[in-house]
């Protein structure tokens, strides 16, 4: 799609999509989502299942939401929003995509799961392997958190080394070892390049687990040479996101993951390649094929299940072999791994995007989104970046030219700024979560109307912002 021109930018009042719609911006009220969140909050902790869903994020509390199609939501007061959070990325084909409720509805019938070997898995997993550069085999879990796990304890097998090195500002899902450095603090509290704070981000974890973590900071080589030489020898990996989507969206330096490939190498550590987010997302072989690096391990999740759990290890059989039943086998059991109906949704999902096209349309309407969004905040004479390309990206409210990690991120970007703004977005039908540390998602159902949609509410939100 040609990126939006000025014409098209220019301001006007917020166009209506459909009739449901107008009839929202007459009559938005949130008074079911309101009482709906009181009484939630009498039975689950702070009225939801994770504290990224509350009020801790939503000013007011959140949207229940109740219904989707397409690129649309519904929240439980019937107010319609155009969703650009996707289930925090999950939802690559958009809502209840009709190949894939074709799929559940068929398969459920038949049984949901049966713990036991089944065709749909094979499915699945052939339609993985032929996309991921890097997969000779895979082992599919539930979520991502469970991937990364498997990831970490793999390359602990493999290489009989224990300790594993991990990036400032990265999250790997909520497994211990993890939970050090992936959140955002003050300036002041972020410690030196060559020496980070090391900040657990959860209580509850024994201090001990974090003994057999390096800190790092990502995106800089020099740094990274530095903490290798020091480190390299005790490394059982490096886990790395190839696009740091956690500080919303960060993309890597030039050559910085072939150079992180290499050095790896050398040292005799293996490289994990956390793809939960970025897999199945930026190409059909996720960001190792799109950037042409091949990690040892990668772990995928959300896209993977188009709304489904899942979580996923892929790489070599040398490796990934290491699980077959022995005495001294890399356990990894699951009463859910290899659920039937998410096999085969995943397979549906795969076929859906090995479609000629898929990525490329992908691609446009995300770049013509970010495109437009630049020239509404440099019209308007806001400082603000919008990262990344095609299908994901994020807006950062700040005087600099670009953000590059996690300590640009924890310095100069105003998250409170951004809230407010999607806070105005919201109000003008457009979903999205107020967490700057996350990031926009294009799925296969957004289409340049729907741009077109969020740019006009966009340039008015700006307008509420000064
Ligand atoms: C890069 C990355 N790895 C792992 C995970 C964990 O995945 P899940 O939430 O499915 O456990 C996430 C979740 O956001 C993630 O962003």
């Amino acid at each position: 799609m040609r990126p939006a021109t000025r014409a098209r930018l220019k301001p006007r009042p917020i166009k209506i999509y459909s009739e449901t719609m107008a009839q929202i911006m007459q009559t938005q009220n949130r008074n079911r989502s309101r009482e709906w969140f009181g009484r939630a909050q009498k039975v689950l902790v702070e009225g939801v299942n994770s504290p990224s869903r509350g009020a801790a994020v939503y000013a007011g509390g959140p949207l229940l939401v109740e219904r989707g199609s397409g690129s649309r939501v519904w929240d439980i007061d019937g107010n319609e929003y155009i969703d650009f959070m996707m289930s925090f990325g999950a939802l690559i084909q958009g809502h209840a995509h009709p190949v894939v409720v074709k799929t559940v509805s068929e398969a459920v019938v038949e049984g949901s799961h049966f713990a036991a070997a089944t065709s749909a898995e094979v499915e699945a997993a052939e339609r993985f392997c032929s996309m991921v550069p890097s997969a000779e085999v895979v082992r599919f879990a539930n979520t991502g958190s469970e991937a990364t796990m498997l990831a970490l304890r793999l390359a602990r097998a493999h290489t009989g080394r224990n300790k594993f090195l991990k990036f400032e500002g990265h999250y790997h899902g909520w497994y211990d070892p993890f939970l050090l450095g992936a959140h955002s603090h003050p300036a002041e509290r972020l410690g030196t390049v060559e020496n980070p704070a090391r900040i657990p981000d959860s209580d509850g974890i024994p201090l001990s687990i974090f003994d057999d973590v390096v800190l790092a900071p990502w995106n800089n080589v020099d740094a990274l040479e530095d903490v290798l030489r020091k480190h390299g020898h005790e490394l059982a990996a490096v886990i790395t996101e190839p696009i740091m989507a956690n500080m919303g969206c960060i993309l890597p330096r030039e050559g910085y993951l072939k150079r992180l490939r290499e050095l790896t190498h050398a040292c005799g550590a293996l490289l994990i390649l956390d793809e939960v987010v970025t897999g199945f997302r930026y190409a059909p072989g996720g960001c190792q094929e799109y950037y042409g690096v091949q990690p040892d391990l990668s772990t995928f999740g959300k896209a993977l299940g188009a709304g489904f759990p899942v979580g996923a290890v892929a790489g070599p059989r040398s490796i990934l072999e290491r699980m077959r039943w022995s005495e001294k086998m890399v356990l990894h059991y699951g009463t859910f791994n290899g659920h039937r109906l998410t096999m085969k949704v995943i397979a549906a999902n795969l076929d859906l995007l090995s479609a000629k096209d898929a990525y490329r349309k992908l691609h446009a309407v995300g770049d013509a989104a970010i495109a437009g969004l630049r020239e509404i905040f440099r019209r308007r004479k806001l400082k603000a970046v919008v990262q990344g390309f095609g299908p994901m990206f994020q807006i950062y409210f700040t005087e600099r030219d670009g953000i590059h990690d996690y300590r640009d991120y924890c310095k100069f970007v105003d998250t409170k700024l951004y809230s407010r703004f999607v806070h105005n977005l919201l109000e003008r039908g457009i979903y999205m979560t107020p967490s700057n540390g996350l990031h926009w998602i294009i799925s296969t159902a957004h289409t340049n109307a729907d741009v077109e949609a969020l740019l006009a509410a966009a340039d008015d939100a700006c307008a509420g912002l000064s």
